[in-house]
């Protein structure tokens, strides 16, 4: 098979096809550490075996989020950055950082993040999910997308960093162009792309600064008032900028994330009426349910790293300087780890999934992730009599956070319990 490594980066192909098993089955069984030049972008090394994802993520000395983005970049954006210099400057997130710096920036928030701090939430994440089912009445046709997936994880995640209601709305807007800028459904209308990034960012940063002063005026039991006064385990403080950049990070790293593994399950149940079903008379699977549908739609397809010296991956020697690329899509379909791994079964246990990443930069928010994800679901299996598709879907054009950005179904529903 000839590997035409735009189909593995290339966002309209994502858009038009959604994530290209086939070519990263093959991939996983000829040639798992691939050199790619595709045109328009950074060159890269795809890695596309589930232990080899391991090995590089244990690694992050060696292999770093840091030293460049964590995303393939194409020619047009290492030309404004030649140009432009960073758009957010000195902002650096935890997603950006390698240790040590990682590790005590992660500290700021981690604790938040426990399964303990993570089941205070639990009556914000019920009450969304069932909220939202409600406005769906006893039966009728919606996109699934619009009115559930992405509402679902805005409510929550807007709770907890304290944005008002009314602000939801602009929050969604802002956070697609941010993440989804590929997507002509999605840009923000700018002179170029650059423009449009520091707008949106600049617009990011008026919305979190006024919570971040309220917070320290009248501090309250919540994530807004950890990170409006959040200390490094040095006793310094985080710095204004770090600050927001945490802000940022917290809310775009859980917003479409969420959003894709929702709607993930949603398709992944209407393909398999079996698995519906199957949770419906079974609802103690509802836990092993959610890391299925995490292994299967993979919210978070790939991320780059920078080797920082000559090394090798699976015994294929890299460059220092040279970006790897983890494909966590086809780690999570490798057959080496997983039965029938093109099956979509809520009874796979266990279930070794890099849906979440692994070891260094282990998904933060990945509690809170399951916890809202499993509430839906809950919601679903308890209330859905019918349901069905009510048209095609059609997919993000992103390579980067993958999944449906239209969902449309026909449903009837029995009432909440
Ligand atoms: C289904 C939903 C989600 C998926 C699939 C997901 C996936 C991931 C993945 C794969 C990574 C690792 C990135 C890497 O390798 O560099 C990651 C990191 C991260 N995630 Fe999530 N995520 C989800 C939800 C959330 C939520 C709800 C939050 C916050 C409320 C969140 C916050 C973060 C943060 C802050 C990081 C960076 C961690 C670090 O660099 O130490 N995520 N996520």
């Amino acid at each position: 098979m000839d590997v035409d490594s735009l189909d593995l980066i290339s966002p309209k192909r994502y858009g038009a096809n959604g994530q290209p098993h086939e070519l990263l089955a093959w991939m996983r069984q000829n040639s798992p550490v691939h050199w790619c030049e595709p045109d328009g972008y950074q060159n890269f090394w795809a890695v596309t075996r589930h232990a080899d994802i391991i090995e590089v993520s244990m690694q992050p000395e060696l292999f770093s989020n840091e030293a460049d983005s964590i995303t393939v970049r194409t020619d047009q954006q290492v030309a404004d950055l030649e140009e432009h210099g960073s758009i957010i400057g000195q902002m650096r997130t935890i997603i950006s950082m390698d240790p040590p710096d990682h590790r005590l920036y992660r500290k700021v928030a981690s604790g938040f993040f426990t399964p303990r701090g993570i089941s205070q939430l639990d009556q914000i994440v019920n009450e969304s999910a069932k909220a939202l089912l409600d406005s769906l009445g006893d039966e009728g046709e919606c996109d699934f997308v619009d009115i559930i997936a992405q509402r679902h994880p805005l409510r929550v995640l807007a709770t907890i960093l304290g944005i008002d209601r009314e602000d939801e709305e602009r929050l969604l807007v802002l956070t697609q162009q941010l993440l989804s800028g590929d997507d002509p459904d999605y840009r923000r209308e700018a002179d170029n792309r650059y423009q449009a990034s520091a707008e949106v960012g600049m617009e990011f940063y008026a919305m979190f600064d006024r919570i971040i002063k309220d917070r320290r005026a009248n501090p309250q039991e919540d994530l807004a008032t950890m990170l409006a006064n959040a200390h490094l385990p040095t006793g310094d403080s985080l710095p204004e900028i770090e600050t927001f950049g945490y802000y940022l990070i917290v809310f775009t790293a859980g917003h479409d994330t969420t959003r894709n593994g929702l709607s993930g399950a949603l398709e992944a149940f209407l393909e398999n009426p079996d698995q519906l079903q199957r949770l419906k008379e079974n609802p103690e699977m509802t836990k092993d349910a959610v890391e299925e549908v995490i292994r299967w739609s993979t919210p978070v397809n790939y991320m780059k790293r920078t080797a920082m010296a000559d090394a090798t991956v699976a015994g294929q020697p890299v460059k220092e300087g040279d970006f790897v690329v983890f494909f966590y899509a086809s780690g999570n379909r490798d057959e080496a780890v997983f039965d029938r791994p093109q099956d979509f079964d809520i009874g796979r246990h266990p279930n070794r999934h890099l849906g979440f990443g692994w070891a260094e930069h282990y998904c933060l928010g990945a509690h809170l992730a399951r916890a809202s994800t499993q509430a839906l679901i809950k919601q679903l299996a308890e209330r859905v009599i019918e349901i069905e598709p009510a048209g095609p879907i059609v997919r993000t054009e992103s390579n980067l956070i993958v999944g449906a950005k239209k969902l449309p179904v026909r449903y009837k529903l029995r009432p909440a319990a």
